[in-house]
C-alpha cells in the first residue's frame, strides 16, 4: 500500500529547508548503505554531523510525526533520524531492497516502512521517479515539492537517474507496533469505513470500533 501525504511542508517550511540544504556539507551515499544497497546507489547526502542537521529536522520530522496521515496508516513505534539525499545530473539509485535494520548501532531499528519527503519541486529535475514495485505493479513517483511517500520497507524499488536539474529529498524508516504490511492495510481500510459510519451517523460503528480496536490488539507490538 502506496499512501501519499499531500502538503506536508508548506511553502515556508520548504523555502527555510531548501535554503538551509544549500549549506550543507554533503558526503557520498555509498556511506550510509548497506553491501547490497550500496552496490547501486549514487548520489549524496547531508553529513549527519553538519550543522545544518538538526535545523532541518526540527521542520521536517516535527512535521512528519504530528501528521495524522502519518500515525494512521504507519502506526509508528519509532523512527530513524532521516538521511537527506541529492541527486545531480547522472545520479540514480538502482532496483534494490531498503536494509532491514536501519539506524545507528545505539539507534537500531526494523525497517517496517519507508518514507520519502520531496524537496525539489518536480520541475527542477527531469528523471529522478521513485519506482515502487508491489502486488499491484510498478507506479513511479514524483510529487510536488513538500509532498510525502508512506510505502513498506518489504518493496523493491529504485531511483531513476536524473537527466538534468537536481533531486532533493529526506528519507526516513519506520518500525510500526504492527509489523506486516498487509494487516496495517487491513486496519487501514477498516478504519476508512470507521469513519463513513461515524459521518453517517450509523449503528453498525459500535460494532466496527470494536473489531478495529480488538485486531489492532491482536496484531500490536510494543
Ligand atoms: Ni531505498
Amino acid at each position: 500500500m502506496l499512501v501519499k501525504i499531500p502538503e506536508l511542508l508548506s511553502g515556508q517550511q520548504l523555502d527555510a529547508v531548501n535554503s538551509v540544504l544549500r549549506r550543507g556539507n554533503f558526503v557520498d551515499g555509498k556511506l550510509s548503505a548497506g553491501r547490497n544497497a550500496s552496490r547501486h546507489k549514487h548520489n549524496l547526502e547531508l553529513d549527519s554531523d553538519d550543522e545544518t542537521y538538526a535545523a532541518l529536522n526540527d521542520v521536517v520530522m516535527t512535521r512528519l510525526v504530528q501528521h495524522p496521515r502519518y500515525l494512521q496508516t504507519a502506526f509508528p513505534a519509532r523512527i530513524c533520524a532521516p538521511i537527506y539525499a541529492r541527486y545531480t545530473e547522472g545520479m540514480a539509485y538502482g532496483g534494490h531492497i531498503d536494509d532491514p535494520l536501519m539506524g545507528s548501532p545505539q539507534a537500531r531499528l526494523r525497517s517496517d516502512i519507508s518514507i520519502t519527503v520531496f524537496l525539489s519541486a518536480p520541475e527542477d529535475y527531469e528523471g529522478g521517479e521513485l519506482c515502487i514495485t508491489d502486488s499491484q505493479g510498478e507506479t513511479a513517483i514524483k510529487l510536488p515539492a513538500g509532498h510525502a511517500v508512506i510505502y513498506p520497507s518489504t518493496s523493491y524499488h529504485r531511483v531513476n537517474p536524473v537527466t538534468a536539474g537536481e533531486r532533493l529529498v529526506a528519507l526516513t524508516w519506520v518500525q510500526s507496533l504492527v509489523r506486516r504490511a498487509d494487516q496495517r492495510e487491513i486496519l487501514v481500510q477498516l478504519d476508512c469505513a470507521r469513519e463513513q459510519l461515524a459521518a453517517d451517523n450509523h449503528t453498525a460503528l459500535a460494532q466496527v470500533d470494536i473489531a478495529y480496536a480488538n485486531l489492532f490488539r491482536l496484531w500490536a507490538e510494543t
